[in-house]
């Protein structure tokens, strides 16, 4: 059984079908990719995953249950974890307890400030939150103020705030946008190794072809909506549908 499955889905917006009959199946373990044209309904086929926005028809099966109708923060608590959107960074905070609150969040459901009386809560929490501080590279600012990190640094707590939520399918909305190339390399390089580890399925939408294909195992092409491609980033590479999209469009492939 996939551990994804999205079958049928609608959205629109007015008069505008912005996800029209979209299917879409995620393997466990995969790094898979979503593109396609600017307005190509990405970002909305996002939310409708994370219940963010809740589809015209259609179902979203997650592990075998259909998400359509729970709200973002069951969702959530499933194990279905989107990056870059929430939760957000507390700046006057250390990036330890930046992380450490999430990893409680996760396993209490709810933030509560009497985990301070449970010690070996405390503790665990505090592993968990260091383990994804190590992940991307920032164990060694765990005690300083998020405030004072670079644009690129607080990318990355920020996905460390979600890896200590030990997410099951990690969803990414264009990781690297507005990253320099620098930090761009570096958060293709983190992610990879990420992907590497296995333990974690990711959907990682982006425009950056270089990121896309550095990084996928399986694209996913959406345009105006529909699904007009699905497979092995070479396969997608060669499809004549794919390549007229991208060529209808500014964009280069
Ligand atoms: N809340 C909304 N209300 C009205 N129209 C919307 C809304 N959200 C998105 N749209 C429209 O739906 C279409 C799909 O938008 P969406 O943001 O999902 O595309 P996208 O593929 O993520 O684009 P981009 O590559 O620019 O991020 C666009 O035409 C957009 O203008
Ligand atoms: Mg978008």
């Amino acid at each position: 059984m996939a551990l994804l499955e999205v079958k049928k889905l609608y959205k629109s917006f007015g008069g505008l079908q912005a996800v029209n009959n979209a299917n879409l199946t995620v393997e466990e373990g995969r790094a898979h990719s979503i593109i396609g044209p600017n307005g190509a309904g990405k970002s909305t086929f996002l939310n409708l995953i994370i219940g963010n926005l809740k589809p015209d028809s259609g179902t979203v099966v997650f592990q075998g249950e259909n998400l359509v109708g729970l709200e973002p923060y069951d969702i959530n608590q499933k194990g279905v974890v989107r990056v870059f959107q929430s939760p957000s960074v507390y700046s006057d905070m250390t990036l330890l307890e930046n992380t450490t609150i999430s990893a409680l969040a996760k396993r209490d459901g709810k933030f509560s400030l009497n985990f301070f009386q449970h010690p070996k809560k405390r503790k665990d929490a505090i592993a968990v939150a260091e383990e994804a501080l190590d992940n991307v590279d920032l164990l060694d600012k765990a005690h300083e103020e998020a405030s004072n990190l670079s644009y690129g640094d607080k990318r990355r707590l920020e996905l460390a705030i979600c890896l200590a939520q030990k997410p099951k399918l990690l969803l990414l909305d264009e990781p690297t946008a507005g990253m320099s190339q620098a930090e761009t390399q570096s958060t293709i390089d983190l992610l990879k190794r990420l992907a590497s580890k296995g333990e974690m399925t990711k959907v990682i939408i982006e425009h950056d072809m270089h990121v896309v294909f550095s990084l996928a195992d399986h694209i996913t092409v959406l345009h105006q909506g529909t699904v007009i491609a699905d497979g092995s980033p070479q396969q997608v590479k060669d499809d004549p549908a794919v390549i007229e999209a991208y060529l209808g469009g500014v964009e280069e492939l």
